[in-house]
């Protein structure tokens, strides 16, 4: 299914950019094509921009394999999709190797070492959470770059290699879509207020669908680190950038931050589902636990039988949700910090144990289960990206700044937003982040500790080969979202495209409010509400979910969500 998005521009601006175009469908990055849906045959990567995929494809299509492109397409969503793209944030990847290997690769930001657990709490004992949620104060030492050198070693083509699209996007620029235009033009005032420079993303007027955007301070440091590796990022000029605007802003990101952030590979967590086995991320990531919780809740519980979005289906899943979600609070954080008690949580008996008190037909109101505060949503930015070759290798990586365009400070001269990830720490206990979600010890602050996400990179092996390669932005619906996005496959037998666009909900225990998405049908809204469920406010989407399936025939079915602009290519 293909969505034309393609933008007008002067001949003498598409004539000097077609070079650019190393992609199967001889596209200039000027004129490109939303695909949502497709099947290769060998390889495809779906990521949320077209451009991002097609620098992604044309890496495959160069001899890469599944890491090399998963490189190049997050180099690129770093300069075409600053929302959530980035080299100033961090994230995850969850990949499985032709030979089998299995990696989960852990560059998610660090708390600065001069920061400290009551750094966002004011004279009189109230919590700041503008300060963790924008501007300098807000971010964390960033992870990506390392993340990236780190996941090379199991790539084939040089480095050089896969950032060259990026480059080629910052410094000749790309063609704007109408919901990039919308969030560049959003975001002018946050701009404004949080910066000491005027960054590439503020305009003169407005910004429109089919302007260009180019970024030539974000195309230098990318040179900088196709030159020197990841020092061209942590040392050197970057790095005096990064201190630099640190000082004038009143951050604590230091040269010794920097030069000490490494990326880390962990142990992936891994869970059987009836004949699948789920390859997830591990804490850090909330997110493999909270699928582990959720997914052996409903193991044997029929649900097939219940229906798809049927009330007893949807009762069911909210319950297991709200269960999983108060361990989250009580329990989980960066496990080099803090014992978070994984085997005890995810054991069979204890999950058995934990739904003792779900009654169907009734809510258990989550002030029975454990207390804590009350909070609502805010609007929410990351980006996750799906990738397979011919070989087999899958790759599943979720990235983020946390909140959109993070902290909305980008380093002068350097032309890079700047994550807001540190509001991802229980600021105080108690006290919801962004994203509603409250936590205590196990995710308060301490220097060099990374701060506990929803991030949910994940797998899922059929007969040990990849069959569903899936993640999605959304904060903490994350691992709700990927949760649906599993049941409706494995559960309901739903084709993998309607796995994704149907309708999800959310519940995440505080706030004590189920969440529907649009579309989420009427009447079975009605029959919780007669059970006795609460609402919170309906959104307009959950999510974007990337997700690629593999077929029986072998084929790759790939899926971008059409919440977004989000898109596939293949070959
Ligand atoms: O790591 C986390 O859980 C959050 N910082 C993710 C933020 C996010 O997904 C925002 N996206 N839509």
């Amino acid at each position: 299914m293909k969505y034309a998005a393609c933008f007008l521009v002067t001949t003498a601006l598409f004539v000097c950019l077609l070079p650019l175009g190393a992609t199967t469908q001889q596209q200039s990055p000027f004129q490109y094509q939303i695909e949502k849906t497709l099947i290769a045959k060998r390889g495809a990567v779906v990521s949320a921009h077209p451009l991002a995929s097609q620098a992604g494809l044309s890496i495959l299509q160069k001899g890469g394999n599944a890491i090399d492109a998963a490189i190049a397409t997050q180099l690129a969503l770093a300069v075409v999709y600053p929302n959530a793209g980035n080299i100033g944030g961090g994230g995850f990847m969850v990949a499985q190797l032709k030979n089998g290997k299995q990696l989960a690769l852990d560059y998610r930001e660090k708390a600065p070492a001069k920061a400290h657990r009551d750094m966002y709490i004011e004279a009189d004992g109230t919590a700041n959470t503008d300060k963790s949620q924008q501007g300098h104060l807000s971010s964390g030492v960033p992870g990506t770059v390392a993340g990236l050198f780190a996941a090379h070693q199991y790539g084939k083509l040089p480095f050089k290699l896969l950032i060259a699209p990026a480059i080629a996007l910052a410094e000749k620029g790309f063609v704007i879509t109408a919901a990039e235009a919308r969030g560049l033009n959003n975001l002018k005032s946050d701009l404004k207020k949080y910066n000491t420079q005027t960054p590439a993303f503020i305009k003169d007027g407005e910004w429109k669908a089919g302007d260009t955007l180019v970024q030539t301070d974000l195309a230098n440091t990318l040179k900088r680190i196709r030159d020197n590796g990841q020092a061209g990022f942590y040392a050197g000029p970057t790095a005096d950038l990064i201190v630099a605007e640190m000082q004038r802003g009143g951050g604590l990101i230091s040269k010794e931050d920097l030069l000490a952030y490494t990326a880390q590979y962990r142990e992936p967590h891994r869970f059987q589902y009836k004949e699948y086995s789920v390859v997830g991320m591990p804490m850090p990531s909330s997110g493999g636990v909270l699928l582990h919780q959720m997914l052996k809740m409903i193991e044997d519980r029929s649900i097939a039988s219940m229906g798809f979005h049927s009330p007893d289906a949807v009762q069911l899943m909210t319950e297991v949700m709200r269960r999983a979600y108060a361990d989250r609070a009580a329990y989980m954080g960066d496990a080099d910090f803090y014992k978070v008690p994984v085997k005890q949580i995810t054991d069979d008996s204890y999950l058995t144990q934990r739904m003792k008190s779900f009654v169907a037909g009734k809510p258990t109101p989550s002030n029975e289960l454990q207390p804590g505060a009350v909070a609502g949503y805010e609007s929410e930015e990351t980006t996750h990206l799906s990738v397979i070759d011919k070989n087999g290798n899958a790759v599943a990586v979720t990235t983020t700044l946390n909140n959109s365009y993070g902290s909305r400070t980008v380093v002068g001269g350097a032309g890079f937003l700047l994550n807001d990830e540190m509001d991802d720490f229980s600021i105080k206990p108690g006290v919801p982040n962004m994203f509603g979600a409250v936590g205590g010890e196990a995710n308060a602050i301490q220097p060099g500790k990374r701060m506990l996400s929803s991030m949910a990179p994940t797998l899922v092996l059929k007969k040990g080969k990849p069959y569903l390669i899936v993640g999605t932005p959304g904060g903490t619906t994350i691992p709700t979202q990927i949760f649906q996005t599993l049941v409706n496959i494995l559960e309901f037998g739903m084709s993998a495209q309607d796995a994704v666009y149907k309708p999800k909900f959310h519940h995440q225990w505080l706030p004590d409010e189920l969440v529907l998405e649009k579309g989420f049908p009427d009447n079975t809204k009605t029959a919780l509400q007669k059970m006795g469920y609460k609402f919170g406010k309906e959104r307009g989407g959950i999510g974007r979910t990337e997700l690629i399936l593999v077929r029986p025939d072998g084929r790759f079915e790939a899926i971008a969500d059409k919440r977004g602009d989000d898109s596939a290519a293949g070959y």
